[in-house]
């Protein structure tokens, strides 16, 4: 009988592509995806060490799946990515129910593994970085939907010193376009309209001289793409090739996630993000400049060491300047091995939680302004999924990535439909299905 496996996914969405091609390979080797934890061979968390809330919680998971596991000794639990280098020490003193710890870099040895692990060996280790591990030639296996996220470089070289990421994905390399294209061309054939090309750095991909602006213009010529995003980019390579590469395609969405994460200059300068506020202002009135009606995101990380009231205040006056469209908001958490970690002055645990409900009462106002300028206009939706408030509802996203519900008419999931919005309640619009004649006449 085929073997049967769990997988549990925490963190960003390349650990979401990761899973993926962790799934790829165990398809492979013959095991089935279980829906059930309880009735699973082997149980695999996928986890994320970014802040120290997400690594609490696959710890909590970890005890359950201690549980289960004494339901069914034979089971194999197996810890996967970014927490596996710190875990790796923890597990080999104090959880001999986890059988199997591989690092980001490590999923080509996960069968073999499997095999070792079945044959009664050891706690089987592998937390090694690679200069060069892209998986270039594995296939993520995708659960049915209408984005495939593509990942398309790996690592980060731009060690911000708040950010565990440099050290526990390594050294950044980018995929070979062809490549990509191949995998862009096998999610249209597998029934995707929409691609995300994924990378803790996107746009500073560079292979063998092909820059992100090529590469987006590759996969913006392949027929039957629907859509193309990215995540994440950094600011400091936000070139204008890029922006102008966006404008040129129709199917590439008019959207950037562009992280600011601090709005003073000391505070960024410690941070080591390697621009300062009016640089970061200048380059988001470049992007509205060549692509009118955008949409801009960004991520927000207050209570930095050492950041002070009126620093802080400079982040809100950043926002107010800008008025993203909508904002991912931490609260620093010391990461140990980071730079910051060791910088004195830490804020308290209150002035944190204080400046992040300010952060968020700002963004909030500022996401419902710019929802509302959509008011009145028609978009071109493209339909994901049926609404969770209503069956006889669509939900689907702008090119803007704003989310918008309306009534379902005769349309179908994937479709590109012209809708006219109506409303703007909380984050998400309403609106209606206008006929094309309508819309050309608009
Ligand atoms: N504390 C809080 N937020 C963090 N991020 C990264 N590291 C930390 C940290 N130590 C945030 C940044 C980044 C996003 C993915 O996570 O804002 O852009
Ligand atoms: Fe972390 Fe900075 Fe790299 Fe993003 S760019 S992954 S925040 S080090």
């Amino acid at each position: 009988m085929n073997k049967s496996y769990y997988i549990e996914t925490y963190g960003c969405q390349m650990n979401v592509a990761d899973s993926e091609l962790v799934s790829g390979l165990l398809t492979r080797e013959g095991y089935t995806e279980s829906k059930d934890i309880h009735d699973a061979d082997a149980i695999f968390v996928n986890t994320c060490a970014i802040r120290e809330h997400a690594e609490d919680k696959v710890h909590s998971r970890l005890g359950y799946y201690q549980q289960i596991k004494k339901k069914n000794p034979g089971m194999i639990i197996g810890v996967l990515g970014c927490m596996a280098q710190n875990l790796k020490d923890d597990i080999l003193e104090s959880k001999p129910y986890v059988d199997i710890v591989l690092g980001p870099d490590s999923y080509r040895r996960l069968s073999e593994m499997i095999r070792e692990r079945n044959g009664e060996s050891d706690h089987l280790v592998d937390t090694k970085l690679s200069r060069f591990e892209v998986y270039d030639d594995m296939f993520p296996s995708r659960s049915e939907g209408i984005n495939a996220w593509i990942s398309i470089m790996r690592g980060c070289d731009k060690f911000c010193t708040f950010c565990i990421v440099p050290f526990t994905r390594g050294r950044e390399r980018s995929r070979s376009l062809n490549s990509i294209v191949d995998e862009a061309a096998k999610a249209v054939a597998d029934g995707f309209v929409e691609i995300t090309l994924l990378g803790q750095n996107v746009n500073s991909y560079n292979y063998d001289g092909l820059g992100f602006h090529e590469l987006l213009e590759a996969v913006a010529q392949f027929p039957g793409l629907k859509r193309i995003r990215y995540t994440s980019p950094h600011p400091q390579d936000m070139t204008q090739e890029v922006l102008d590469v966006m404008a040129k395609h129709e199917n590439i969405c008019n959207y950037v996630h562009l992280p600011l994460q601090a709005g003073n200059d000391r505070v960024l300068k410690q941070m080591n993000r390697t621009y300062t506020k009016k640089e970061f202002i200048t380059l988001a009135n470049k992007i509205r400049k060549t692509l009118p009606g955008a949409g801009i995101s960004t991520d927000i990380i207050v209570g930095f060491p050492g950041e002070n009231e009126a620093e802080f205040q400079e982040t809100i006056e950043v926002m107010e300047m800008i008025k993203f469209d909508s904002a991912f908001t931490f609260k620093y958490s010391s990461r140990p091995g980071t730079k910051a970690a060791e910088f004195e002055d830490h804020v308290s645990e209150s002035e944190k939680q204080n400046r992040l409900e300010r952060v968020i009462e700002t963004q909030k106002q500022h996401t419902l302004l710019r929802n509302k300028e959509l008011v009145g206009r028609t978009e071109l939706v493209l339909v994901e999924k049926e609404s969770k408030r209503s069956s006889d509802q669509w939900a689907g996203r702008t090119d803007s990535n704003k989310l918008v519900i309306f009534d379902k008419g005769d349309v179908q999931v994937k479709d590109l439909v012209p809708v006219r919005i109506k409303d703007a309640r909380g984050i998400s619009l309403h609106g209606e299905i206008i006929q094309i004649q309508e819309m050309e006449g608009a």
